[in-house]
């Protein structure tokens, strides 16, 4: 799955290694993706040998590293290092997971990391997102109600109802699955993709939500729900466990039963 889309008319050149520090014991070497657009230069795979008994258990610690003591000019996104953010999602070792939860031990070899698979790239590992946050906008992603709120309480749910928000509310927009997910690679202009429809699912679901059959009305189309071809993908790759291709299912099933069927 190490596939991800490089820039047009381009092919990967011969990176540059920096060596461990002399004395080093525990070495292991991470080969990470890089291009710079102001460049002019093809994308190359730069490797870096790191010491890991002078490094954090996690792959994030040693892209850190990285950045801070033998190359400044690795770009990257991260933010909260544990598994909140989304933010330090790459493909790592073949599979796209959140860097601050891999553990190095995890991975025999080499470390490979390249960004998000078929996305378009700003800069060495930080893929361009707008596409999937403006998708993620246009279910609009909040409570939508017509009724008035009680004047002295919030809008209240019942425990049985909140529990079918659980295995969604958790879902941190990180991109993995969507960019995992063959359906998306093609057709990701249209198709909502795994994380997008797990998110307008959770809406679907919450008994406060009154605006059920207009979110559902937005999602009949051939493209923006049925592409999903129950591949499975995302829900293999989720850092979070979580099972977007259920979710997606059970959207179908709703369209069924508003039709009767
Ligand atoms: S469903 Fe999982 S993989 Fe997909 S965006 Fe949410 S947390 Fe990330
Ligand atoms: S189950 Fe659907 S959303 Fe998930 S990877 Fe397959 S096609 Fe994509
Ligand atoms: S840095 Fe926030 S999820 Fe990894």
């Amino acid at each position: 799955m190490a596939e991800f889309r490089l820039p047009k008319n381009s092919r990967i050149s011969k990176g540059n290694h920096h060596p461990a520090p002399e004395g080093a014991k525990n070495v292991k070497t991470f080969r990470v993706y890089r291009w710079d657009p102001d460049s002019g230069e093809n994308p190359r795979v730069d490797s870096y040998d790191i010491d890991l008994d002078d490094c954090g258990p996690m792959v994030l610690d040693a892209v850190i590293k990285i950045k801070n003591e033998i190359d400044p000019t690795l770009t990257f996104r991260r933010s909260c290092r544990e598994g909140i953010c989304g933010s330090c999602a790459f493909n790592i070792d073949g599979t796209n997971t959140l860097a601050c939860t891999k553990g190095i031990d995890e991975i025999s070899g080499d470390v490979k990391i390249y960004p998000l698979p078929h996305m378009p790239v700003v800069k060495d590992l930080v893929p361009d997102l707008t596409h999937f946050y403006a998708q993620y906008a246009s279910i609009r992603p909040w409570l939508r109600t017509q009724s008035p709120a009680p004047p002295d309480k919030e809008r209240l749910q019942s425990p049985e109802d909140r529990k079918h928000i659980d295995g969604l509310y958790e879902c941190i927009l990180c991109a993995c699955c969507s960019t995992a997910c063959p359906s998306y690679w093609w057709s990701g202009e249209r198709y909502l993709g795994p994380a997008i429809l797990l998110q307008a699912y959770r809406w679907l679901v919450d008994s406060r939500d009154e605006a059920t059959g207009e979110r559902l009305d937005d999602l009949e189309d051939p493209f923006r729900l049925y592409r999903c071809h129950t591949i499975m993908n995302c829900t293999k790759t989720c850092p979070k466990g979580l099972n977007p291709a259920k979710a997606i299912a059970e959207i179908k099933k709703m369209m069924l039963a508003r039709r009767g069927l």
